[in-house]
């Protein structure tokens, strides 16, 4: 029998009159497991919370809590915790009166709430603050409380929708590793939104990357970076130069192609295309190495000749913008250490792990990056 916090959503559609926000959306949760919602602006990313925690009603398909189906189940009665993407702490109230707030709504009698309100103080490290208000703390604080407010009822299922995207960046990066602290110390079912990648890699077991109201892919943030399985995942993904060439030779997941230059390269073929004709090949510029010097022969098949055209630093690390076959633009990122050798104009070899070499069928949109140099 699925265990208490276990999620079970199949077939699930809603609309909001003409406009489907969600469709066919199926996912199975877990007890305890944290699952990142990640897509760009207006896929649906809110409306499935919405859904899960029943302030949204359903066009078709089933939510199951365990073996209890929730269709019908108002929210009140859902133990479900959401925190909205403005915390909406009552600026009016301290912050133990905001936590014995959410007690008193859910029906707890009121000479447990101090017992209550103390523990999930203690759980988010803000002991001391319960006296103040909201305006008192910082973004990273309120944020806290506003988790407190919600675990402090004992909900099997907490739903966070962008918890940290109010925060600046430095913040945010903190939170980050807070956050996933807490959640792993509660052990609770979590679905939590965002539309930064970074931030569901690093917070969740399971990413879900969603696209117009549907799922594209569904995985560990491992698998996913490593396969992703549409061009609009890889994109999503970020950080990828783009050439063009001629698919040679095509096997089970992986091709060579001939790049405009007669450069040969192998990668992995994302989207099925035929022998012969042209494809998108991209780079991902965390995995491009030097490989030596144009001129010296030691490159060999696998590897670019590109020329620098921009040498950018960023801290620990230094960014070169290369010009490579057809004049498109290539981005290498290198760390400062061994990578900080070559100059503009310098001819140079770089090169990728085929697993980092992916091959699409031609974009027919505006392409981001490759744009020629
Ligand atoms: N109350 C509503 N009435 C009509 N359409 C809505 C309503 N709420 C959302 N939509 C539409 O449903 C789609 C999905 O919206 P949703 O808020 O779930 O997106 P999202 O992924 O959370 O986006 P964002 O990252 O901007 O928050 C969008 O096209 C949106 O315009
Ligand atoms: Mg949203």
């Amino acid at each position: 029998m699925p265990g208490r916090g276990s999620i079970r959503l199949s077939g699930v559609e809603v609309r909001y009159g003409s406009v489907v926000a969600l469709r066919d959306f199926g996912l199975e949760m877990a007890s305890g497991e944290i699952v990142a919602l990640l897509g760009p602006s207006g896929c649906g990313k809110s409306t499935a919370l919405r859904a899960i925690c029943g302030l949204q009603a359903l066009s078709a398909g089933e939510i199951w809590f365990g073996d209890r189906l929730m269709n019908t189940v108002p929210p009140h009665h859902r133990k479900v915790g959401m925190v909205f993407q403005n915390y909406a702490l009552f600026p009016h109230r301290t912050v133990a009166e905001n936590i014995a707030f959410g007690l008193a709504v859910s029906g707890v009698p009121r000479r447990q709430h101090a017992a209550r309100t103390g523990e999930v103080l203690a759980l988010v490290q803000m002991t001391e603050r319960g006296g103040h208000y909201p305006h008192q703390l910082s973004g990273g604080q309120q944020q806290r409380v506003a988790i407190a407010r919600s675990v402090a009822v004992s909900p099997d299922i907490l739903l966070l929708d962008e918890p940290l995207s109010a925060l600046d960046k430095q913040l945010r990066e903190q939170m980050r590793h807070e956050l996933t602290q807490l959640l792993r110390g509660i052990g609770i079912t979590t679905v939590f939104v965002t539309h930064d990648q970074e931030e569901a890699f690093a917070l969740a077991d399971r990413v879900v990357v969603m696209h117009d109201g549907a799922i594209v892919q569904c995985g560990t943030p491992a698998a996913i970076y490593a396969r992703p399985n549409s061009r609009f995942v890889a994109d999503f993904l970020g950080s990828i130069s783009y050439l063009g060439g001629v698919l040679e030779r095509a096997e089970t997941g992986t091709g060579t192609v001939l790049l405009d230059d007669g450069t040969r390269l192998r990668g992995q073929l994302v989207e099925a295309a035929g022998i012969g004709t042209r494809v998108d090949v991209g780079l991902r510029w965390s995995s491009l190495r030097p490989a030596g010097a144009a001129g010296d022969g030691g490159g060999g098949e696998g590897s670019l000749a590109v020329t620098v055209r921009e040498r950018v630093h960023r801290g620990d690390r230094v960014e070169y913008r290369l010009e490579g076959p057809g004049g498109r633009a290539i981005r290498l990122l290198a760390l400062t250490a061994t990578g900080a050798a070559h100059d503009v104009g310098d001819r140079i070899r770089v090169r990728a792990d085929a697993n980092d070499i992916l091959l699409f069928r031609p974009a027919t949109g505006p392409i981001r990056e490759g744009e020629p140099a």
